[in-house]
């Protein structure tokens, strides 16, 4: 059963009929419980409606746990079928097509499924590794603008944690990244979902058991800066804002280089992301999100933050009078780099 993100099927029309027409040439090898369903793209995908209506269809055709759920689309459609399907019968076969840079370059190759609910973001979810994952290159010419630059900020994060080379090719190449060169893009994509398989695979904890999250750089305050704008920010928007503020943390804390700091954030900024929001200055909001990524983790209060390009450490025992201090520092940091680009606070670009 193949469900299409609505996005993907408007902007490939064909699309839906192409894929009843592939299965039909398959002859007795597969058979389709019925027509592709197409559901509602973006972040609401992950909310308690949309599992329900992806829930109901997949009763309705009567999957068997032997039976295929196809998901192609954005992170967000992938998260909520993925979790569906992830529980139906313990489990049915989850193969995932991403369809946007973010998913292809990270989401759509890791392990994790689940919806936001009671204003909190993934708070509904679980592990659960996919069948297959098929990257297709081709599907990102129809990306807006925004979604085509979310990934770089993942591809950036994971160069940080991992990869001198891969992050000096993304600074070199910002610009031309964003003006969307798609040869480029693809190699960047392949580097990042490789970078990120082979740490769920070679880490020691895919499920994510200990207290550390070496992944999540820039992400326990875009988590709440997604929530904090209702979702208008997009993940990777958030990402990039969270990134620019864990790099200055990084410095207040580890003694990661100023001079990588300012390369970072004006990486992000060719590329066309935001590296700061007024929301930040909600100083008991944007704490809140520290605890809520300590609860969402479990045990003792960890996040990653750098001592140098791809040597991250672990950190505990954060203060609320660092964050305050971070946030204006980079203020004035973004400030002072506005004219590198048009940049502007994320909620202005709307
Ligand atoms: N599971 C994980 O490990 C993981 C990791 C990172 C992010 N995520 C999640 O992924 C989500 C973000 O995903 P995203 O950045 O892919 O965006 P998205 O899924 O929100 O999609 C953004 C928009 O692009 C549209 N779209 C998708 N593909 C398209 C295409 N080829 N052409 C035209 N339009 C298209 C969608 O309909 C939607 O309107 C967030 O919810 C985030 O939490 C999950
Ligand atoms: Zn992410």
């Amino acid at each position: 059963m193949v469900f299409v993100d609505e996005g993907v099927a408007a902007a490939w029309p064909r699309l839906c009929a192409q894929i009843t027409q592939y299965v039909e040439h398959l002859g007795d090898a597969a058979v389709l419980a019925r027509t592709p369903v197409i559901i509602g793209g973006g972040e609401d995908a992950k909310n308690e409606k949309t599992l329900a209506l992806v829930l109901a269809e997949l009763a309705t055709a009567r999957l068997c746990r032997q039976s295929f759920v196809i998901a192609v689309g954005g992170g967000a459609v992938l998260d909520s079928v993925g979790f569906a399907a992830a529980i139906v019968h313990r489990g049915l076969r989850l193969i995932r097509v991403p369809t946007t840079t973010l998913a292809q370059g990270d989401s759509a190759v890791g392990v994790k499924n689940g919806i936001n609910a009671f204003g909190r973001k993934n708070f509904i979810g679980c592990f659960s590794v996919p069948w297959a994952v098929i990257n297709d290159g081709k599907f990102l010419a129809s990306l807006s603008d925004r979604d085509w630059r979310s990934g770089l900020a993942e591809a950036l994060k994971v160069a940080l944690l991992k990869d001198i080379p891969f992050f000096e090719q993304l600074h070199a190449s910002a610009l031309q990244l964003m003006h969307r060169d798609h040869k480029l893009m693809n190699t960047v994509l392949r580097r990042s979902a490789e970078l990120h398989l082979e740490h769920i695979i070679r880490s020691g904890d895919p499920f994510e058991r200990s207290n550390a999250r070496p992944l999540d750089l820039g992400h326990w305050s875009a988590h709440k800066l997604e929530s904090l704008s209702r979702f208008q920010l997009r993940h990777g928007e958030a990402v990039a804002i969270g990134l620019a503020l864990d790099a200055v943390l990084s410095q207040l804390l580890c003694g990661f280089p100023e001079r990588e700091v300012l390369r970072i954030i004006s990486s992000l900024i060719h590329m066309s992301l935001p590296v700061y929001d007024t929301l930040l200055e909600d100083s008991k909001a944007v704490i809140e999100g520290l605890e809520e990524f300590r609860e969402h983790l479990g045990g003792q209060l960890s996040i990653t933050l750098l001592k140098d390009i791809a040597k991250p450490v672990q950190v505990s025992g954060l203060r609320g009078e660092v964050i305050i201090h971070a946030v204006r520092i980079l203020s004035e940091i973004w400030l002072g780099m506005s004219n590198l680009s048009d940049a502007r606070p994320a909620q202005a670009l709307g």
